[in-house]
């Protein structure tokens, strides 16, 4: 074969051997495909202890239900029923023992986020019902009417 096919080709050869060496020096060693196959199996063996201790910060509703049984019970088969507690009070973590008491957050923005009227008839979030922040009762907390546990319900005060 001529130069001009051979110097190319030998330049593609290099580039492939160098991305070899490359892999064999920074590839970690227990790093590859473990017992759970190609779907699951791509990490290192010795991640698998670091993932184990790992502290989940959300725990779900289901969490709640056995210590909080009126708020579980409000809230399933309301309105506002697939809205995961943590979402309005924050991450469950090592609650009640730390921190002893969630986040209980009355203010107009932790519902304006979901509420603020977008007229976006397409998207998820353009189907809940909006209003509009600065006309809707700006004077007073959206909890002093609506019980969020289930807004089909009045507050009770
Ligand atoms: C093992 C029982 C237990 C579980 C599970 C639990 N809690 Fe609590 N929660 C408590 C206790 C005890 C308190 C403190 C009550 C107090 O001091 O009035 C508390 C307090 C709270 C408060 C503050 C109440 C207040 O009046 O200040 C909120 C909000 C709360 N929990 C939300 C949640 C949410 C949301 C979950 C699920 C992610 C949850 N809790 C799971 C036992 C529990
Ligand atoms: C849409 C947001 C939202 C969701 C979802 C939500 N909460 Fe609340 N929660 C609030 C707000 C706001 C307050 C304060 C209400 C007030 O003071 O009138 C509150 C108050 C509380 C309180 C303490 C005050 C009380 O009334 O006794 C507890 C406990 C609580 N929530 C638990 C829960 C649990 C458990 C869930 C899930 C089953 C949940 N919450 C879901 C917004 C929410
Ligand atoms: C994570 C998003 C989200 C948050 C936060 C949220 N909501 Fe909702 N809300 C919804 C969804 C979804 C519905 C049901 C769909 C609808 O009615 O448009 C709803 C329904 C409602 C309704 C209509 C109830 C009826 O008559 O059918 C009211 C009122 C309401 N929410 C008030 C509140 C208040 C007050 C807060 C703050 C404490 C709040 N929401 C926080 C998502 C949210
Ligand atoms: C002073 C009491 C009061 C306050 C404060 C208040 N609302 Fe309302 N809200 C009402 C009443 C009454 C209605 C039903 C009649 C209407 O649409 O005005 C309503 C209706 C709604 C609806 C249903 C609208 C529809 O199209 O059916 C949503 C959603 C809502 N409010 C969310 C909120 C949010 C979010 C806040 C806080 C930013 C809030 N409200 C503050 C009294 C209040």
């Amino acid at each position: 074969m001529k130069n001009h096919v051979w110097r190319p080709l030998y330049v593609a050869l290099g580039i492939v051997a160098m991305i070899l060496v490359a892999r064999e020096l920074y590839v970690p060693k227990d790093f590859g495909i473990h017992e759970r196959g190609y779907m699951y199996g791509w990490h290192r063996k010795s991640d698998e202890t670091y993932w184990k201790n790992f502290k989940v910060k959300y725990k779900t509703s289901e969490y709640c239900k056995g210590c909080h049984e009126d708020k579980y019970a409000d809230i399933k088969g309301s309105p506002h029923g697939n809205i995961m507690c943590e979402n309005c009070h924050g991450p469950a973590l090592g609650h009640p023992a730390d921190p002893p008491t969630l986040t209980i957050d009355r203010s107009r923005e932790l519902c304006v986020r979901c509420h603020s009227y977008l007229p976006y008839k397409t998207s998820g979030r353009g189907k809940i019902r909006g209003i509009n922040p600065e006309t809707h009762y700006p004077e007073a907390e959206c909890v002093m009417c609506h019980y969020p546990h289930n807004p089909k319900r009045e507050a009770k005060k």
